[in-house]
């Protein structure tokens, strides 16, 4: 029997599994390590899928997405960058997921790299794995609020460089890039020629400032913004999300949907309409709630003396649990097997982030707070 591919058999899971596949099987776990929202899906969605579907929007759509989502998306990204957005820019995907997946796809040859931070979110570098491609690590630390500097992008870039990945606010520290960061590594992206992919899924969800779209700063079309329906309006299984890409990149990522997902599910698009220019209210509401258990949850923390991050947006909480002496991947374990709760090793985000964990303020309320409890008395042990 040949083979299977070994790029596929070779790309390392994603961490977080051996902790949920405990959790699965322990009905009175608390599960803090889950990154979607504990909300449900706005009852006004939910009814615009199932007219759109009883009126017969039940086949294939556009490659990408349909031309009223993509209107809507377009009409919003030039609001918030007071630049010119066409509908044709803006590809309908199945979640950031297959945003990024696409654009990667259109972007790199194998052997290609790119500039990843650490820590960020796992997908990244599994999908730059399954392309061929090459992640080039770059680490922020908690002494530089988890932010990059130019000078360490310099450093990890070459000859082969082809793209840096930017993710604001972060998954797992919630670092919010400042506007002039952010304007000086697009600038640096300009020098350096590289395609600037900025994953702005929390885009919706920060604590102090207003998140600044990184396409504001793009003078010249090499800034692909990801977006998804799942975080702000959550919506984490309805699997929309979206690129807006430069003029020029865009009809390859619609290209490149053909023959991967030909689209995405009709009544979802008609539901993700309806979140976009229905009530927003509830987006400030659910943001509101994980304001509120960012600060009780950073208040119990604090009073333990446990050293963790003030997140600026998304909604984790990176703790730094170096005083248990153990690794994140065996405090993790422990928490579970001694208290029954789940919680996420750091290294999942990078292999040098063992002495950090990540919780979920998207998680209820109350056993974020129990949870908490548990962690710290492990901590304590
Ligand atoms: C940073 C980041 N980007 C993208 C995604 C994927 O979002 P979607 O559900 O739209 O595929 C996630 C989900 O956890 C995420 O944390």
């Amino acid at each position: 029997m040949r083979a299977a591919s070994s790029a596929i058999r070779s790309m390392p899971r994603s961490g977080i599994r051996e902790i949920m596949d405990i959790a699965m099987g322990m009905p009175d776990c608390i599960r803090l390590e889950v990154g979607e929202p504990n909300f449900a899906t706005a009852p006004h969605i939910i009814e615009a899928a199932h007219r759109a579907a009883l009126e017969g929007h039940t086949r294939y759509t556009d490659n990408s997405g349909i031309f009223e989502l993509r209107a809507a998306l377009a009409e919003q990204a030039a609001e918030s960058t007071d630049r010119e957005v066409l509908p044709e820019q803006i590809i309908v995907t199945s979640g950031a997921m297959g945003a990024l997946f696409s654009t990667l796809t259109c972007v790199l040859e194998p052997g290609d790299e790119v500039i990843v931070l650490s820590p960020s979110w796992p997908n990244y570098q599994m999908q730059l794995q399954l392309l061929g491609a090459v992640a080039r690590v770059v680490e922020t630390s908690p002494e530089n609020g988890y932010l990059p500097t130019i000078q360490q992008l310099e450093e990890a870039t070459n000859a082969a460089t082809k793209a840096l990945l930017i993710n604001t606010p972060c998954n797992p520290t919630g670092a919010v890039i400042p506007s002039d960061l952010l304007n000086e590594i697009t600038q640096f992206a300009r020098h350096a020629d590289l395609f600037l992919i900025a994953d702005e899924v929390y885009s919706r969800i920060t604590f102090e400032e207003p998140q600044i779209p990184t396409a504001c700063y793009d003078t010249d079309a090499r800034v692909v913004s990801i977006n998804s329906f799942s975080k702000t309006y959550a919506m984490t299984g309805w699997r929309v999300g979206y690129a807006i890409a430069p003029a020029s990149l865009a009809p390859l990522i619609r290209k490149c949907q053909e023959p991967t997902v030909g689209c995405v599910n009709a009544p979802a698009q008609y539901a993700s309409l309806a979140a976009l220019t229905g009530p927003q209210h509830l987006v400030e509401e659910m943001r509101n709630a994980y304001l509120n258990r960012r600060n009780i949850s950073l208040e119990m923390l604090s009073q333990a003396n446990v050293p963790v991050f003030t997140p600026g947006g998304a909604f984790y909480l990176w703790i730094d649990i170096s005083q248990s002496g153990r690794t994140a991947q065996d405090f993790a374990l422990d928490l579970i097997h001694n208290h029954q709760v789940a919680i996420v090793p750091g290294t999942t985000f990078g292999a040098e982030n063992s002495d950090r964990v990540r919780i979920s303020l998207a998680s209820d309320a109350s056993d974020l707070q129990e949870g908490l409890r548990r962690l710290i008395s492990e901590l304590e042990r």
